[in-house]
């Protein structure tokens, strides 16, 4: 009867409703390199909660880590093609696309938590946004902040250079950091990041460098057991957004994209200056880590590979872009 189609006509109304809010509500889709519970989830589940709140439940994001949606080179160009919306990785992953953004990964430039946050916030860090966009089509909105990269090995512990000899250490597909192994006197083994793990458990390669967050989130102590605490190059990890997704919303929603980046940016740096200390301790309290002081203040690790800088000079954009970075950072120019 009549009571039956007015109830009828109710659920249709609910269910259209349903419909149209789910059709305003854009999910996109968010690749991280490493495994949940380090740095760059803690970046991403914040940004994620943020944007979510900011723009009023219209943008809600979900994340696919460990390397489930490509290597972290790979979702750049899924990102920079418009095929993927967000990615968090680190920002020697981006150099081979965006090569000014090596002057942050040029040996022994950024040394400290400090000196990372200095260069992400200043006139660099804002042209490194300007360069990524162009050159890769995709946008940096936040920054993770991992640590400065340790490494690590299997068969025995490294103080000098020196004892890195006879060992085969994967590194990122990264033309500055293949160049400062080799001042060391090794070959290394370039390697996309999410076939490292693997490559460590088979004996393919020894060791790797990554910062001890990094190293904890990925389980790298089932596979390693010495450390050198060395700090030669400081892992960032940028959130970026496809540029042709972010031309395509409205001005409201690229403001809340934005200032839920930088929060999420400065919960990411306290995190790092929280955790660090407590991760690093674990490693060897609870996994048997054995972590070895590099020689002699490093001195012989940051001679040679500083050595590299004036190869790099033309790809970074000029000895003067290092030099404004060391100046940021309060040190002499190169
Ligand atoms: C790499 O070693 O390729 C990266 O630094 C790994 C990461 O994103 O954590």
């Amino acid at each position: 009867g009549s009571l039956s189609r007015t109830a009828l006509s109710g659920v249709v109304a609910l269910t259209m409703l349903s419909i149209s809010m789910q059709a305003s509500a854009d999910t996109w889709k968010m690749a991280l390199g490493d495994a949940a519970g380090g740095t760059q989830y803690e970046l991403g589940t914040t940004f994620a909660s943020l944007v979510e709140e900011k723009t009023g439940g219209e943008v809600t994001v979900d994340l696919f880590p460990n390397g489930q949606l490509g290597s972290e080179q790979d979702t750049i160009n899924n990102a920079s093609m418009g095929l993927l919306d967000l990615s968090v990785l680190a920002i020697n992953n981006i150099t081979p696309f965006s090569p000014t953004v090596g002057v942050m990964t040029l040996p022994y430039v950024i040394r400290s938590p400090e000196d990372a946050r200095t260069l992400t916030h200043g006139e660099i860090g804002q042209e490194m946004v300007d360069n990524t966009v162009r050159d890769a089509g995709v946008r940096i909105l936040a920054w993770a902040y991992s640590g400065c990269r340790r490494l690590t090995n299997s068969a025995h512990p490294v103080a000098s250079p020196e004892d890195l000899e006879g060992l085969v250490i994967r590194v990122p597909k990264n033309e500055i950091m293949i160049a400062a192994y080799q001042a060391w006197g090794v070959n290394p083994n370039p390697l996309a990041w999410s076939e490292t793990f693997t490559a460590l458990q088979q004996g393919v390669v020894d060791g790797q460098d990554n910062p001890y967050i990094t190293i904890d989130a990925m389980k790298f102590h089932e596979v390693q057991n010495y450390v050198t605490d060395s700090c030669y190059v400081f892992s960032m990890e940028p959130l970026i957004i496809s540029e042709s997704k972010f031309q395509s919303l409205s001005p409201e929603q690229q403001e809340a994209v934005l200032a839920a980046g930088e929060e999420a940016t400065e919960h990411s740096y306290e995190y790092l200056l929280a955790q660090e200390g407590e991760i690093k301790q674990r490693l060897v309290d609870e996994y048997g880590m054995e972590i070895t002081e590099p020689a002699n203040d490093e001195s012989e690790w940051i001679k040679q590979a500083t050595s590299i800088w004036p190869d790099f000079y033309d790809s970074i954009g000029g000895k003067e872009k290092l030099d404004a970075a060391l100046s940021a950072l309060g040190r002499d120019p190169a």
